[in-house]
């Protein structure tokens, strides 16, 4: 009986509970808090809304909203303030049929993720958030689970650190993956090879016994300077088994392709204008690729080496980082004539031995090219002239004896006129008071021409 009289208190807040649920709607409402999986040492986040979804004129405001744990003793404990726990609040106003009404977010947030902060780990428990309202002594809870995960549960993969490669040379890369301890909690969902971010080779669901075993290296054979580059290994798991807790794991490495020179075996020869630019092409290939340009002034033996960095004469570049690298000299002067070497890098030591690439730059006037042209064409007008001076004096020479071309005078006022055709027969009056005559003879140059007056005789 005393026993009894004991648990009253307990029974009567049971039935005031029912009692306020079954009569209105306030309380934790969508979305509820998710059963999350945070991994230690990372942050998690958990929010709880707190309103009224009864449709009476007079709803209830929501005053406050408490995280807690609950042991499985029934022992509640209020989760405050720490330096790794902190809350965010904020309120919505939410209008219905023109009447007005508060909606509460309040977020738990855990900085650092800790076995201590597990549901079933310790003694402190499951969660529950609880919703108070204004004017209301009844509490409204909702509970949710976090799921610590530790990294020793998760697979990892591994991948060599640095790989340097030479050119031509074929390789495998393979992808290290270490299960995690009690392996069968994590499910494998995915693993890919990616080269700065593509996606070049990928295993679905491999074989959680043998997963190694099913995704084969990724194969890299005859390198060129475009297999250098980033190559990540990532590996898709699913926490806890759970299909919608994705994870990823990944490691990179960087390949290199150690740089090598393709060195012409003449020097190229480059020709420059004065004034105008001119850019050198260099051979060196690999990745990442780093050269230095030098130069060696005509008639100087001293070598000026990494050139480029200040003065501004010199223009590095190239169109990308798989790309040759090009020095552009602009402004050419005759100064500039010389030696310039593409080098591997050597520290910017002023040796032009082994490992460069000489260019032989030549400057030249503009108008240079021009010449010839221009000798040509004062060759062709002299010519012309003299042909043509040559031709006139000829011609002056036979006039009189011979007429060798259509010559025409005309004129009303004229009293002479000579028609004479190639053919030597025409003849033509030009003016009816003025008769024109010619006649002449194959056989002799000389033309006659008459002329006379209308109504003069013949004789005349
Ligand atoms: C989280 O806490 C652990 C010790 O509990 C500490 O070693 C780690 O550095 C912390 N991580 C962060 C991100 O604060
Ligand atoms: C919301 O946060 C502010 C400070 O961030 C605090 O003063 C206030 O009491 C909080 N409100 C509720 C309902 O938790
Ligand atoms: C619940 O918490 C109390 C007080 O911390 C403790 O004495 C009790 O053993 C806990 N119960 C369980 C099941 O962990
Ligand atoms: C990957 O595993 C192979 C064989 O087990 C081993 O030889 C290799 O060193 C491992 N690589 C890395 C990066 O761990
Ligand atoms: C790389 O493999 C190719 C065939 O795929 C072969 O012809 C070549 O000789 C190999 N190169 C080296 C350096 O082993
Ligand atoms: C390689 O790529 C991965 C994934 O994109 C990135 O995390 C890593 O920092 C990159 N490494 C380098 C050296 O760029
Ligand atoms: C030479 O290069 C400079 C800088 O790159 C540029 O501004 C200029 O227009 C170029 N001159 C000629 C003639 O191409
Ligand atoms: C350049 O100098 C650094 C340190 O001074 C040295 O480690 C490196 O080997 C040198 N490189 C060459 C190509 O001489």
């Amino acid at each position: 009986m005393a026993s009894f009289a004991g648990k009253l208190p307990t029974l009567l807040a049971l039935f005031l509970v029912e009692k306020a649920e079954g009569t209105d709607k306030f309380g934790i409402v969508k979305p509820f808090p998710e059963n999350i999986y945070p991994i230690e040492r990372t942050s998690a986040e958990v929010t709880c809304v707190a309103f009224d979804l009864s449709t009476e004129s007079k709803k209830k405001t929501p005053e406050r909203i408490l995280f807690m744990r609950r042991n499985k003793s029934g022992r509640y404990t209020i989760i405050t303030e720490t330096e790794n726990i902190y809350f965010r609040n904020r309120t919505e106003e939410v209008v219905e049929d023109g009447k007005k009404s508060k909606k509460l977010f309040v977020t738990m947030v855990i900085r650092n993720v800790t076995l201590n902060d597990d549901s079933t780990y310790g003694t402190l428990g499951r969660y529950e958030c609880h919703a108070f309202a204004v004017g209301d002594p009844v509490e409204r809870k909702h509970g949710f689970y976090v799921n610590v995960i530790l990294k020793t549960e998760i697979p990892t993969v591994t991948v060599p650190e640095v790989i340097v490669l030479r050119h031509s040379e074929n390789i495998t890369l393979a992808c290290n993956l270490t299960e995690g301890e009690d392996g069968g909690n994590t499910g494998l969902k995915s693993i890919s090879w990616y080269k700065d971010g593509v996606l070049k080779k990928t295993l679905r669901n491999p074989e959680p016994g043998n997963p190694q075993g099913s995704f084969e290296p990724l194969k890299l054979s005859n390198v060129g300077v475009k297999d250098g580059g980033n190559y990540t290994c990532l590996l898709i798991v699913l926490l806890r088994n759970k299909e919608d807790k994705k994870y990823s794991v990944s490691d990179s490495t960087m390949v290199e392709i150690a740089a090598w020179l393709d060195k012409q075996k003449v020097d190229p020869e480059y020709q420059g204008y004065k004034g105008r630019n001119v850019s050198l092409e260099c051979p060196a290939k690999g990745f990442p690729l780093h050269v230095e340009w030098k130069f060696k002034k005509k008639g100087e033996d001293k070598v000026r080496s990494c050139i480029g960095a200040l003065d501004g004469k010199y223009r590095i570049h190239r169109k990308g980082i798989y790309e040759p690298y090009f020095l552009t000299l602009t402004d050419l002067q005759y100064s500039d004539r010389g030696s310039y070497y593409c080098c591997l890098p050597s520290n910017c030591s002023d040796s032009v031995q082994g490992n460069c690439q000489r260019f032989v730059l030549r400057v030249r006037d503009p108008l240079g090219p021009l010449w010839p042209v221009i000798g040509i064409i004062v060759e062709a007008i002299v010519l012309f002239l003299i042909i043509f001076i040559a031709e006139k004096r000829s011609k002056n020479k036979k006039r009189g004896t011979k007429a060798i071309s259509s010559y025409r005078v005309f004129s009303h006022d004229v009293t002479a006129a000579i028609l004479v055709s190639q053919n030597n027969e025409t003849a033509a009056i030009l003016d009816k008071r003025v008769e024109f005559r010619s006649s002449s003879s194959i056989d002799s140059d000389r033309g006659q021409v008459r002329l006379r007056k209308v109504g003069e005789t013949a004789d005349a």
